[in-house]
């Protein structure tokens, strides 16, 4: 039976269609609205609006379910890597062992930067912050890589370009940073041992590739693939509506991911847990802070716009730093604070009333630190792993026929009409 929706305005009745997803989830759709009644609806922060339809990254917030491509994040975040990850993000399947070796033979073929880019790392300031700094040169890159002839090469060369260069990009910006000479990316690394060596080796003391911080780091970046249309995402999807190329439309999501109520909270949630450890700052003051309505301050790393259960990703991250950490043979007092912190906020009735539980924010800056990944690289790291999601919504987007450029309505509560007022006249008091 055919499921539709009736509205009634002022006494005449409309009918609306349903949309139905692959997993029984329902919409209303109102592309018809504004021209049969004239009215528009209301939803700031699109909580209650299905943007697109999407085939990518299913979600549910109420059971703490989340699967790339129909696979639960827990499997493959257990049997996959990130390259196999994101080709499964961006193709729709998991590659075969021939599709797997020529991607990664690709991604080492891209990895070096061009070398003129680096005079703009060079100048900026010491201090500038590395996501600033990211979203810049990735949409630099298109004055350094022209547009291919052929479409479907220039596309998949760029996808794999933007994928590869990125761990350059990224490490390079943190070396100038500390004054240090640039390691360059090595064919006999994979992907995530790479972005390690290029960060941390140095001539001194030669970078020790770490087997099991590279699992840990492939682990990371699976968690943060894709999260369907989180802002971010949103960023690329309306940036890329416009038709500007990808290396700009990228950048739009860099960016937007840069705030801390979004991927810069894994550094807010840090900078939390080190001033309860340093300043003597009580998880109880941290608490009462972050329910006292007159108080900015948040609990960084809790609440979520979709899960009202603890996120899948946190359970992962939060193993996995035990995991590291215990084969390091070392001890973060922040995980300790940070484990007393969610026992506290899970037992309070504010956060239960709220559904507020750790994101995937919560335990991933403790990780961070265990591979010695500097607090303000923290985001840049989410970025890396956000990347093929980005890449994968963009493409499902310019090849979506039902998408048009973003551009949604409001609702204007300004002055109304008023003449012009000569300078001589102005100052005095004026009917708003
Ligand atoms: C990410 O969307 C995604 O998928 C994002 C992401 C991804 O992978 O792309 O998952 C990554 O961004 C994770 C979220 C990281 N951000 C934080 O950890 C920052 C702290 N969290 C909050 O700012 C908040 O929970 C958000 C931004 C995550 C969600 O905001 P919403 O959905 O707009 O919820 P809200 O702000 O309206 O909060 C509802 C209520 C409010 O209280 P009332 O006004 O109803 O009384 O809950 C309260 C909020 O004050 N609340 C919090 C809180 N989060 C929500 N109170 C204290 N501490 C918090 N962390």
């Amino acid at each position: 039976m055919i499921e539709i929706v009736k509205l009634v305005i002022n006494g005449k009745e409309h009918i609306l269609p349903v949309i139905e997803g692959s997993e029984g989830e329902k919409a209303i759709d109102i592309r018809g609205l504004r021209q049969e009644t004239g009215y528009i609806t209301f939803d700031p922060g699109f909580g209650n609006t299905g943007t697109c339809r999407s085939a990518i990254t299913y979600m549910d917030g109420e059971k703490g379910i989340l699967r790339y491509r129909g696979f639960p994040i827990e499997q493959l975040a257990e049997h996959s890597t990130f390259v196999e990850t994101a080709f499964l993000l961006i193709t729709g399947e998991l590659p075969t062992r021939k599709e797997l070796t020529r991607t990664s033979v690709y991604l080492n073929d891209f990895s070096p930067l061009h070398e003129n880019m680096k005079a703009f790392y060079q100048n900026y300031p010491p201090k500038a912050h590395p996501m600033g700094i990211l979203s810049a040169m990735v949409n630099a890159m298109r004055s350094f890589y022209p547009e291919l002839i052929d479409l479907e090469e220039e596309m998949n060369t760029t996808y794999l370009r933007l994928i590869s260069k990125i761990r350059t990009m990224a490490a390079m910006a943190y070396r100038i940073s500390q004054g240090e000479r640039v390691v360059y990316p090595r064919s006999d690394l994979c992907y995530c041992a790479n972005f390690l060596n290029m960060m941390f080796d140095n001539v001194v003391v030669p970078y020790k590739i770490d087997s099991d911080l590279v699992r840990a780091l492939n682990v990371f970046w699976i968690l943060h693939a894709d999260h369907e249309q989180n802002c971010s995402t949103t960023a690329v999807r309306v940036v890329g509506s416009g038709k500007v190329n990808i290396y700009s439309t990228i950048s739009a999501g860099i960016s937007a991911l840069w705030g801390p109520l979004h991927g810069g909270a894994n550094q807010a949630v840090v900078n939390m847990l080190e001033k309860i450890y340093s300043d003597g700052f009580t998880v109880k003051e941290c608490l009462s802070k972050a329910k006292d309505k007159n108080d900015p301050f948040r609990l960084y790393g809790f609440g979520h716009r979709v899960y009202k259960t603890y996120d899948p990703r946190a359970k992962i991250m939060k193993k996995i730093c035990d995991i590291a950490l215990s084969k390091m043979k070392r001890k973060d007092p922040l995980l300790e604070i940070a484990k007393r912190l969610e026992d506290a906020a899970l037992n309070d009735s504010y956060f239960k009333e709220k559904n507020l539980y750790p994101n995937v924010d919560f335990y991933s800056g403790i990780l961070l630190r265990a591979m010695g990944i500097p607090v303000n690289m923290f985001t840049v790291m989410f970025a890396i792993g956000r990347l093929p999601g980005w890449i994968s919504q963009w493409k499902e987007d310019v090849a979506d026929p039902e998408m048009r450029i973003s551009r949604p309505r409001q609702i204007y509560s300004g002055s109304q009409k008023r003449d012009y007022i000569p300078i001589k006249d102005r100052g005095q008091s004026v009917k708003q």
